[in-house]
């Protein structure tokens, strides 16, 4: 069973195969395109840019991938990111796709983007060789097997990238309870606005994360949102502000405007990191509590950050008959291989489009829809 997966829901595009033979997964490709050079003078996505990139790219990937991967025997299945995230990207991906599936006559299945996140993390694919702008990765690499991958569950998974900061609670294959997310602001997108406010680039989380491990995170002593809420749910804007504050001096600590220097620059970016990672693995930490997982996942874009993938395991290794798994870091950033991943785990519980045409693009599709 080969599966071919397209992701465009934001401003990678991806492009991946991969072959289950019974229960083990080969990655034959996993193309990635990404676009942060055409959206860094703007300081962020720009969605009718990020589509016409996708447009543009997408058919490139599928020659590309046609001449990687022995194409004599094409998919049996196609499956395509559907939603979160921005309608025009979507929608390129998904007709896109539906051309695909028409012109190989295969069926069509839609996935949910952040069901992404989460498998490409439970399924740990070993890749190599892998480098930005049309890239090509791990040919016959090999991951985890799917019966092991049952008996993980059940799952509580930190989602956490430009989009969602999501915790949510899997008891077993395609279940996904939403128990705790961010009530403004993505962990991802406070990383990139407080990047903005102190003068570093796009995108911000990188930026921030490379200046923060020289600054000291004890400087500046920012809120901590909901820490103390009984809820799992998260708050970042007002973290944002803080900052915000703080720069312009408008804070009774604070009352001149912050020099930006670098070692002002490199506190506040330490700070701020540490608050967020603070906040995010206490919530982490409180739900297992609750909810007694045998596993804990991290996933998303921010689960790049090494003092979140280091305070988290340092956190869980606490826990008793607790597995944490970080995913690789060359997979956090959206990707097509995780998609075709996510299929693969759930092709038993997934329905072929009896018409391919009808699929349509989700931009706030949930985790917890039916
Ligand atoms: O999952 P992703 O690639 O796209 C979305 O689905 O949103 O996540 C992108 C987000 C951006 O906000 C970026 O700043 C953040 O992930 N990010 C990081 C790091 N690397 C990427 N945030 C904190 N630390 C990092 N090392
Ligand atoms: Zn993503």
């Amino acid at each position: 069973m080969k599966i071919l997966a397209i992701e465009t829901s934001c401003d990678e595009t991806g492009l991946a195969l991969i072959e289950g033979k019974g229960d083990q997964i080969n990655v034959l490709a996993n193309l990635v395109s990404s676009q942060i050079e055409t959206h860094r003078p703007y300081g962020g996505v720009v969605p009718n840019l990020a589509k016409r990139e996708h447009q543009k790219t997408l058919p490139l990937l599928w020659q590309q991938l046609q001449a990687t991967c022995d194409m004599g025997q094409v998919p049996d299945l196609i499956a395509v990111t559907n939603g979160p995230g921005l309608a025009p990207c979507l929608w390129t991906g998904v007709n896109f796709a539906q051309e695909l599936a028409k012109k190989l006559n295969k069926p069509l299945v839609s996935i949910n983007h952040l069901k992404g996140h989460i498998y490409v993390a439970l399924l740990e694919p070993q890749i190599s060789n892998f480098e930005f702008r049309i890239s090509k990765q791990a040919l016959n690499s090999k991951s985890k097997k799917l019966n092991e991958l049952k008996s993980q569950f059940p799952i509580l998974s930190l989602i956490v990238s430009g989009g969602h900061t999501q915790l949510v609670y899997s008891k077993r294959l395609g279940h996904y309870e939403i128990i705790g997310e961010t009530l403004d602001d993505a962990a991802g997108e406070a990383f990139d606005k407080v990047a903005k406010l102190i003068g570093l680039g796009y995108p911000g989380g990188p930026e921030i994360s490379k200046l923060a491990i020289k600054g000291n995170p004890l400087r500046f002593n920012l809120p901590r949102p909901m820490l103390n809420s009984k809820n799992f749910d998260f708050s970042f804007s007002g973290l944002k502000t803080a900052v915000l504050y703080l720069v312009k001096g408008m804070t009774p600590e604070h009352n001149k405007p912050l020099k930006l220097t670098q070692k002002n620059k490199a506190d506040l970016a330490a700070s701020f990191e540490q608050t967020v990672v603070d906040v995010l693995v206490s919530k982490t930490i409180a739900a297992a509590k609750e909810y007694n997982p045998k596993t804990i996942i991290l996933g998303g874009g921010v689960a790049a950050n090494q003092n979140l993938r280091k305070t988290l395991k340092q956190h869980t290794d606490k826990l008793e008959n607790i597995r944490m798994i970080l995913p690789d870091p060359k997979l956090t950033t959206d990707n097509a291989l995780m998609i075709a991943l996510a299929a693969f785990a759930e092709i038993k519980l997934l329905k072929p489009l009896k018409n391919p045409a009808d699929l349509k693009a989700e931009p706030n599709l949930r985790l917890d829809q039916k």
